[in-house]
């Protein structure tokens, strides 16, 4: 059943430090800095292939852009374009994200990159699902079961779970400091959860004209999951984009009744250049709504802030996003939406 609360989705989402800890489980070596996900065995790949759809592909966005920096070559395609838009592929290996396991455009990518010789990886929820039997590995996600039809507890899992795996395909000897990040992740997803802010956000903004998400870096896909989320259940106009991108034509959208969520952590260069784009739509009087650590001067620029705890960069991802879900679901039930089955989606989608 729901214990005691009012959605599946709000349910989920509390799950999150328990199905990350599950993640976690046994995986990880905190002293000796070292990961190991004992279903993969010896995997080195000279680069790699994410297909995946929804929500998994910002996770799989996510992915590709962590095995870039340790140096593996590596690009995420959206599975129903992956047929048409890729040369053959050599023994590189395609990496299936797939929370059911069931999705009929990530099979079908998948069935191509093993015609054309790859080898494929399927990082799924459901143990014997239709992807985890037909690839040659599989690496389980562990979040437990997920009722809600808008992912959730899932995503923070793929992601988690994607970290393990760009740790364990690192040629570092040492990941101490990303483990430790990845250990102290349960509890501060649980001080977000504590946290009242994005429901009274939600309040104050459920009745806008339209919702837009930004951030750079990993924060690009986390602005993706903020938007796809909140339009799925919410039914209200909700875009993302990478920050930079705002002013190449989506600004023409930004009114003083379009707030603004930006994800911003750290102070590098990252951190300046996005607090440049909201200082554009600032301009606009759009309501600015920062999800941010605090380490940058962004909240002077901000109308409200949606805080998370200071982290590494990496897990900084999974924590704006627990904000975001927070938001979605907020609004969700403020329009009274009916959010663990919102119309015209289906929680597994078995044709192309
Ligand atoms: C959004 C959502 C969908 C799924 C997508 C892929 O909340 O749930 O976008 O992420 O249909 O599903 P899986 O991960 O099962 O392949």
């Amino acid at each position: 059943g729901k214990s005691g609360y009012d959605h599946y989705m709000l349910k989920e989402i509390h799950e999150q430090p328990r199905a990350l800890r599950q993640c976690l489980q046994s995986r990880v070596d905190e002293l000796g800095g070292q990961v190991t996900l004992e279903e993969l065995g010896d995997i080195n790949p000279s680069s790699v292939q994410f297909v995946a759809c929804g929500t998994s592909y910002h996770a799989a966005l996510y992915g590709a852009q962590l095995l870039q920096s340790v140096g593996i070559p590596a690009q995420a395609f959206i599975a129903s374009e992956y047929a048409t838009s890729v040369p053959p592929i050599g023994d590189n290996l395609v990496i299936g994200v797939t929370q059911s396991g069931e999705t009929a455009d990530t099979l079908s990518a998948l069935r191509e990159a093993r015609r054309r010789g790859a080898r494929t990886l399927a990082v799924t929820n459901v143990v014997g699902s239709t992807a985890a039997r037909e690839c040659d590995d599989v690496l389980y996600i562990r979040a437990g079961p997920e009722i809600g039809v808008a992912a959730t507890k899932t995503f923070a899992s793929q992601l988690v779970t994607l970290s393990l795996l760009t740790l364990q395909l690192d040629g570092e000897e040492d990941n101490r400091e990303a483990i430790a990040g990845l250990r102290d992740l349960p509890s501060n997803v649980q001080a977000i959860l504590d946290d009242t802010k994005a429901k009274e956000i939600a309040e104050e903004y459920h009745d806008s004209d339209a919702y837009f998400f930004i951030g750079r870096g990993l924060h690009y896909p986390v602005a993706l999951e903020g938007a796809l989320k909140f339009k799925e259940i919410s039914y209200e106009h909700a875009e993302g984009f990478p920050a930079g991108e705002l002013k190449h034509g989506p600004l023409a959208l930004v009114t003083d009744n379009t707030p603004v969520f930006a994800v911003v952590t750290g102070d590098g260069e990252q951190a300046r250049k996005t607090i440049g784009n909201v200082k554009e739509v600032e301009a606009r009087d759009a309501p600015v709504i920062a999800v941010t650590d605090g380490v940058s001067d962004v909240e002077r620029y901000a109308d409200h802030v949606l805080r998370i705890p200071e982290c590494t960069p990496r897990t900084a991802a999974v924590l704006a996003n627990v904000q975001l879900q927070l938001v979605s679901y907020h609004a969700a039930a403020q329009l009274g939406r009916p959010i663990d089955k919102p119309r015209n989606l289906a929680k597994s989608v078995t044709v192309e």
